[in-house]
């Protein structure tokens, strides 16, 4: 089967709402004849502007986070309803950062994606295995414990319009991109996860590389048998080098 491929741009807690008009409105003309599917994540605050900077580009707005209930004491959280009112696409759920500094457990995970889908939200999960991890040979039960446990209440039927971002840890903001064949492999393993659950429906699955992507290093990854598209941090932050990483995006 033929995924089209998928590249988001993680802005993490970057932009005021001025800078975030700015950077869409550079990247927009460079990205605009893209043959893949684009999406900027965004901070809460600049959601409702580059909503309406983006309208009719094809290019998509995701949130960052959300809570899974619809509304409720929840302070200081923002549900998928809220999101959808300000005509946000999808959400990025369970990134490593938000795992490790704000302890984002897989059991609150378990609730996030089948609520933002039910809430008709795209959703981006992230998984990934830390340094000591893949040094001492736990990168697959990692790896399986968050696929499991981030897909474990969505209906086998939806399985496939999860989008999964594979992101070690050790690869984040710091250089130290995966190899194509740990890339690969941990590609293949979560797509195998998926199909563990559903065949047809890992077939469909977009799974995409995140971890120190740059224009440099995008082709290399986007043409790996089990990437279909990356999730870019820091580079996205560059409008040249994020539209870069789309060109690079294999035409399937
Ligand atoms: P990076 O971030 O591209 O800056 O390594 C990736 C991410 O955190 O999604």
């Amino acid at each position: 089967m033929s995924r089209t491929p998928f590249i988001a741009g993680n802005w993490k807690m970057h932009g005021t709402i001025a800078e975030a008009e700015q950077l869409v409105q550079a990247l927009l003309p460079r990205v605009a004849a893209a043959p893949c599917d684009i999406a900027v994540c965004v901070p809460f605050t600049a959601l409702q502007a580059v909503v309406d900077s983006v309208r009719g580009s094809g290019v998509a707005v995701y949130a960052q986070n959300m809570h899974h209930a619809e509304k409720g004491a929840f302070t200081g959280e923002v549900s998928a309803a809220m999101l959808g009112e300000l005509d946000v696409d999808g959400v990025v759920l369970g990134h490593s950062e938000r795992r490790q500094l704000f302890g984002e457990t897989d059991k609150a995970l378990q609730l996030k994606v089948p609520a933002a889908l039910d809430a008709g939200l795209e959703v981006i999960l992230c998984v990934g295995e830390t340094e000591d991890e893949r040094e001492n040979g736990d990168t697959e039960r990692r790896l399986r414990h968050q696929v499991q446990e981030g897909l474990e209440k969505v209906p086998a039927e939806r399985l496939g319009d999860v989008v999964i971002a594979y992101e070690p840890i050790w690869a984040i903001g710091t250089g130290n991109v995966a190899t194509p064949e740990q890339a690969q492999d941990a590609l293949a393993f979560v797509r195998a996860l998926v199909a563990d659950r559903d065949k047809e429906q890992a077939e469909r699955t977009r799974i995409l590389y995140g971890g120190s992507v740059k224009a440099d290093n995008a082709a290399e990854l986007l043409a790996l048998p089990d990437c279909d598209g990356a999730l870019v941090g820091g580079a996205s932050l560059d409008a040249e080098q994020f539209a870069a990483i789309v060109d690079a995006a294999p035409q399937r």
